[in-house]
């Protein structure tokens, strides 16, 4: 019991007469948003599901699906999927809050995706800006190749017509909750993972988390260093066979 999986879990507990005495740098609180004002934008069209399914059909249809048809998702179905799982979804007390729940609500998650076959946008890597709302063109290539191999080889599950990639900007959230963060940013995560997964079910298509994956060979696709910012798990799109 002295790996470092567990040092983590003990080391990161709070203790009723010890708890951190952290006090907040308002001054340094990081940007919530991370935006690539280089990049050419692309507008995501507002998207409304054309018939509404429960959510207790939803939470009994979802499973891991794999396999996809060869059938592209529209950009209104990526739009709808990418709102769903970490979009604004209300202003309040002067704060935009998103569909899933964030510590602190200082959401560190990040959100990319690898398009592979998705109508009207062409294969490639985007960057979602979430407060706009629109794609940032990372680049533009067939990606499907390098992002199976950095899945540990799963070749059939990352040629699906989307890939979702989430990574973490752990200073967000680091700033207010120190080493305790790591905790919360792989709830935050989770939470995102699912908000996407019930989604796609409430849209006749599925997903498929993948957490095998070999970071740094994610986290060069997507030019982040691996350190500030870092991939945390993946989930694949598409229209089951
Ligand atoms: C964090 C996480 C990582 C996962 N990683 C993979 C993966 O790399 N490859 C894969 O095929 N499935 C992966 N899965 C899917 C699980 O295998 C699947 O959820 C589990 O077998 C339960 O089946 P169900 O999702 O159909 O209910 C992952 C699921 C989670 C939550």
């Amino acid at each position: 019991m002295n790996g470092i999986g567990d040092q983590f879990q003990q080391q990161t507990k709070y203790l009723p007469d010890k708890m951190p005495k952290h006090r907040l740098v308002w001054e340094a609180k990081p940007s919530l948003y991370k935006e690539y004002p280089q990049a050419a934008r692309i507008d995501l069209p507002s998207f409304e599901p054309s018939a509404v399914m429960s959510l207790d059909e939803t939470l009994r249809r979802r499973k891991s699906i794999r396999d996809f048809r060869d059938k592209p998702l529209s950009k209104g179905q990526l739009s709808y999927l990418l709102w769903a799982s970490t979009g604004i979804q209300r202003q309040q007390d002067g704060y935009a809050f998103r569909t899933a729940p964030s510590a602190g609500a200082l959401y560190p998650i990040e959100s990319y995706v690898i398009a592979n076959n998705v109508k009207d946008l062409q294969a490639g890597l985007y960057h979602y800006s979430i407060q706009a709302h629109q794609l940032e063109a990372l680049a533009s290539q067939d990606f499907r190749h390098e992002i199976a191999q950095a899945a540990l080889g799963q070749t059939m599950r990352t040629a699906a017509p989307a890939v979702f990639i989430w990574s973490a900007v752990f200073e967000r959230c680091k700033w207010k909750y120190g080493q305790r963060a790591y905790r919360y940013i792989y709830l935050d995560a989770g939470h995102i993972a699912e908000n996407l997964a019930l989604a796609a079910v409430s849209l006749s298509l599925g997903t498929c988390e993948i957490g095998a994956l070999f970071d740094d060979q994610v986290n060069a696709i997507l030019g982040v260093d691996g350190v500030e910012e870092s991939v945390i798990c993946m989930a694949v799109v598409g229209v089951p066979l």
